[in-house]
């Protein structure tokens, strides 16, 4: 005999029924997905893998493997690390700064991936640290350059050598690239590896020892929106006077993945050399004549001078100076605040001639 009430609770356990098959469904599904696509990363034996595709054998990251993973068009914003990382002033002015990068990158630069380019292995103790960040911080990738390598020289096969020419080209590569990145570009070099990596569509390289400020972000977001330029640049302290600072520019592959490619790998054609500024002075030597047409630069102090000219004007930022920091500014270098001086008039937005500090 059936009552209401018998009726209704058997409903109920038929939806139940249904509600469970449908959850099952759901479950292996999604399980599925995840092992027909997703395969772990963990080259660096941090024990956190990373899930992503596997890879397709013919484009590779110059970064890692799980870098690669990634896929293209990826924003990175790109640090180095290098010197003797036991040493006490290497350890507190750059190996205590990641973190505080990692997070200003995040917080930032949105959807940006950041690059550490090291060449610190995982036998050394100094990578524990570098591990634990980079099981903290998903937007941080590791990028070992004792691993990375060139890829074959573009120059024999634009050329159309016949097919015996081009053998002989590759085995001569074979000799040229035994030396990984580690060795052909200095250590502040390394971060200069986007610019030839076929997955990354923009990028931006920076100091470990500078905060990203908000001033820096306008700027880039002006760049990115509102030019048309393959290369950023910013001067923003009265000491900045070099043609592009090595950790204040950036590049978009979008415009001219070949160009920012055979720049870079023009650079590698010059011996590593122990100098200070060896990475800036490529940049002046390389990368500046093949920009004067296609660079956008933000300059509080020399916008007018004729020694920083390219065939552009540079321009104002376009926020207010924020006190006396500076793009470039950090907690190791809190002084330099000091010699922020009022700005030339022409390095001003003209509808804030009274930003003295601009
Ligand atoms: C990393 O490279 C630097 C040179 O940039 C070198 O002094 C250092 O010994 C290297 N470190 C390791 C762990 O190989
Ligand atoms: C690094 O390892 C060496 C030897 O393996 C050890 O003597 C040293 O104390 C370690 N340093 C740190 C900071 O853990
Ligand atoms: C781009 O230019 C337009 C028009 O001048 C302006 O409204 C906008 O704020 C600019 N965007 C950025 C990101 O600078
Ligand atoms: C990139 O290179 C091509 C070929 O050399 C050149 O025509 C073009 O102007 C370059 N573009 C930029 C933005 O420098």
């Amino acid at each position: 005999m059936f009552t209401t009430t018998g009726r209704r609770r058997g409903a109920l356990y038929v939806s139940w029924f249904l509600f469970l098959l449908y959850f099952i469904f759901l479950k292996t599904r999604n399980s599925d997905i995840r092992s027909a696509d997703a395969v772990p990363y963990d080259e660096y034996e941090c024990g956190c893998p990373r899930f992503g595709p596997s890879l397709r054998s013919d484009v590779l990251s110059l970064c890692s493997e799980w870098s690669s993973s990634r896929g293209g068009g990826q924003k990175v914003v790109a640090y180095s690390v290098y010197g003797d990382v036991t040493k006490k002033e290497v350890n507190r002015q750059y190996y205590s700064e990641i973190e505080e990068r990692a997070k200003d990158v995040a917080s930032h630069y949105e959807g940006w991936v950041m690059r550490l380019y090291h060449n610190i292995s995982r036998s050394h103790n100094n990578s524990d640290l570098l591990c634990v960040l980079y099981c903290r911080y998903p937007h941080l990738d590791l990028c070992l350059v004792t691993h990375l390598y060139p890829p074959p020289p573009q120059d024999t096969r634009k050329e159309g050598h016949n097919e015996h020419d081009s053998m002989r080209g590759r085995i001569s590569l074979h000799q040229n690239t035994k030396a990984s990145y580690e060795k052909r570009l200095v250590g502040k070099m390394w971060r200069f590896l986007p610019m030839a990596d076929p997955l990354v569509s923009e990028f931006l390289v920076r100091d470990l020892d500078s905060s990203i400020l908000p001033r820096e972000v306008a700027a880039v977001e002006q760049w990115r929106a509102n030019s048309t330029a393959l290369v950023h640049l910013m001067r923003d302290h009265p000491s900045h006077n070099g043609l592009i600072l090595a950790g204040m520019w950036g590049g978009s592959r979008e415009r001219g993945a070949a160009n920012l490619t055979s720049m870079l790998h023009a650079m590698t054609r010059w011996p590593p050399r122990d100098i200070w500024d060896y990475d800036q002075m490529l940049l002046k030597r390389v990368v500046w004549p093949e920009v004067l047409d296609s660079v956008l630069a933000h300059d509080s102090y020399f916008c007018a001078n004729p020694h920083f000219q390219s065939r552009h004007r540079a321009v104002p930022f376009p926020t207010r100076r924020d006190g006396r920091l500076f793009v470039g500014w950090g907690r190791t270098r809190a002084d330099e605040r000091k010699t922020i001086i009022d700005c030339p008039v022409q390095c001003r937005p003209r509808n804030h001639l009274d930003w003295r500090l601009c």
